[in-house]
């Protein structure tokens, strides 16, 4: 693997963009850790999350300018409770404690932490007691948001508190090593003030600069980019979606026609995605696409298989070699230039994604995107976005005038249709989902749901029922709409439509789908079950 992202980022004339001399999140594993660090970038700092198992080399490697340690479920009492290295807190910049954070951090020097007799979940108040650099300018009564067991009850020495809830102290600091610890989560937006109070702590305590900037993080990029290629090509599989497109454009400013895309149509597409897509994406972005029509092989290959992970195997087997086929076919029409790179869209929470507190030696997932490819193909990787969060990846593609249309995409799974389509696959059956799908999208566009809603598609169930339409007994298909709200995929919420929209996706799909007579909605939640139906 190449060297790419965050590291090589660095100015050493302190310029316009920088991944180092920002803040360094310690995560112990808490629900809200990438929000910390999103909080903290949305101020134009950067923030790095590292397993709090991170070695200090690491740490002291991103030249953190403060360390923010999470919270966490655990309790500092566990057999297996999460730990740092306590030189941490020796490196001489200052540490903020959330919550777990907060006990570890008290804990570990002297002080002591209780058992709770009932956990503090929710809202509650904060009152200040003393005067902190912490709170500075922030009212002396806050609105909190609380979750937590255990809390501090004694405190080392050096410390004193600055404010308590009614069941707990919630704030502690000892000013001379600039630590500071609070038992509430200001990176949520139910606490009044959180976003200033994280802001005293990165500018006013930490001293950080401003010096994330999306236009600075472009042209950094691409002047890292072009180095790093030194004259080489790269590939890159395209799959309409908004992380391959922003990184495809960003390594194409870059690269130029040195870059060249692959886009594959599996036949497990959406109504017209193929054309539209590689229209949109050559006309309107200027992009080098070779558009491959695999759609027999694909097909030919699941004909007949019904089991889902079955149905996964063959799709991720022959996308990879219809992939490996086409660089193989460019690099022997590249005659001297020989394709070094493959460009991949993965974003940060893929790379922190099961570090965590498990740790270092958690496998970090790589080609991922691409499901393995085979080991006679050495690319190097070109991976722009491993440093952003999905919503900083939608900012940079505007800021690179990508098409809103492109930027606001519901995701869509790398199987395609195969996961929406339960049973075996047909080219009809695929028909009748394409027909539904289109009118679930179209309905809920119409509606002004579809940034609201994280994705909105139909399912072909195969159940048959008994309908009667016009005089005539019928016995069809059953489509199931699933329209889900989320954050980040991992939970999601079934969406409360109003049930004029939900009429009109029922009639409009029996009125307008052949075959279909039978309309559900499905009102589940995830967890227990899952986004797709597979
Ligand atoms: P589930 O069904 O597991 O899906 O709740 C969570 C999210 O992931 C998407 N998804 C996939 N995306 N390749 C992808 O690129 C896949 O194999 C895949 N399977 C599920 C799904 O659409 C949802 O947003």
């Amino acid at each position: 693997m190449t060297p790419d992202g965050a590291a090589a980022l660095k100015k050493e004339d302190g310029g316009t963009v920088s991944t180092k001399r920002g803040i360094v999140v310690l995560d112990f594993g808490g629900q809200y850790t990438q929000l910390i660090a999103r909080r903290i970038r949305e101020q134009q700092v950067f923030s790095a999350i590292l397993p709090c198992t991170a070695s200090l080399e690491e740490i002291r490697a991103q030249e953190p300018v403060g360390i923010v340690l999470s919270g966490g479920p655990s309790s500092v009492y566990d057999a297996d409770a999460p730990k740092c290295d306590p030189k941490v807190l020796a490196l001489s910049v200052p540490v903020l404690g959330i919550c777990y954070g907060m006990q570890w951090l008290t804990h570990t020097l002297g002080g002591k932490v209780e058992r709770a007799e009932r956990r503090e979940y929710g809202p509650a108040h904060l009152d200040i007691e003393k005067e902190s650099a912490l709170f500075k300018g922030v009212p002396e009564r806050l609105k909190i948001w609380n979750s937590h067991g255990d809390h501090v009850s004694g405190l080392p020495e050096g410390f004193h508190v600055t404010g308590r809830t009614d069941n707990a102290i919630g704030a502690v600091e000892h000013p001379a090593k600039k630590f500071f610890g609070v038992e509430f989560h200001p990176e949520v937006n139910h606490t009044d003030r959180g976003t200033d109070i994280l802001n005293n702590f990165v500018f006013g305590i930490c001293g950080a600069k401003p010096n994330w900037s999306r236009a600075g993080f472009i042209a950094e990029m691409v002047d890292k980019i072009r180095k790093q290629s030194d004259g080489a090509r790269a590939i890159c599989a395209l799959s309409g979606g908004v992380d391959s497109c922003v990184a495809a454009v960003l390594v194409h400013r870059a690269m130029g026609d040195r870059l060249t895309n692959v886009f594959v149509d599996t036949g497990l597409l959406r109504r017209n995605e193929f054309h539209e897509t590689l229209e949109l994406l050559r006309a309107r972005l200027g992009l080098n696409v070779v558009g491959v029509d695999a759609s027999e092989r694909f097909l030919g290959k699941l004909a007949g298989v019904t089991d889902p992970e079955k149905k996964r195997k063959i799709i991720g087997n022959e996308f990879i070699s219809v992939f490996a086929e086409e660089a193989r076919k460019l690099a022997d029409s590249t005659k001297g230039l020989p394709i070094k790179f493959l460009v991949q869209g993965t974003l940060y929470p893929d790379v922190i994604e099961s570090v965590s507190v498990k740790g270092p030696s958690a496998v970090i997932k790589s080609h991922h995107n691409v499901g393995g490819l085979p080991a006679d193909m050495p690319f190097g990787l070109i991976e722009p976005l491993r440093d952003l969060f999905k919503d900083e990846v939608r900012q940079i593609g505007r800021e690179l005038g990508l098409p809103e249309e492109i930027l606001v995409k519901q995701p869509f799974p790398g199987p395609g249709l195969a996961v929406r389509l339960v049973g075996a696959i047909t080219r009809e059956k695929l028909e009748t989902l394409r027909g539904a799908e289109a009118v679930v999208v179209e309905e809920i566009r119409r509606a002004g749901l579809y940034e609201k809603t994280w994705q909105a598609f139909a399912v072909l169930l195969p159940v048959q029922s008994v309908g009667v339409m016009g005089d005539g007994r019928t016995y069809g298909d059953t489509i199931a709409v699933r329209v889900v709200e989320s954050q980040d995929a991992m939970t999601a919420d079934w969406s409360r439509l109003p049930h004029e929209v939900l009429a009109r996706i029922s009639t409009r799909i029996v009125n307008e789908v052949p075959g279909v007579n039978r309309v559900v909605y499905d009102i589940s939640s995830k967890p227990p079950s899952t986004i797709e139906w597979e």
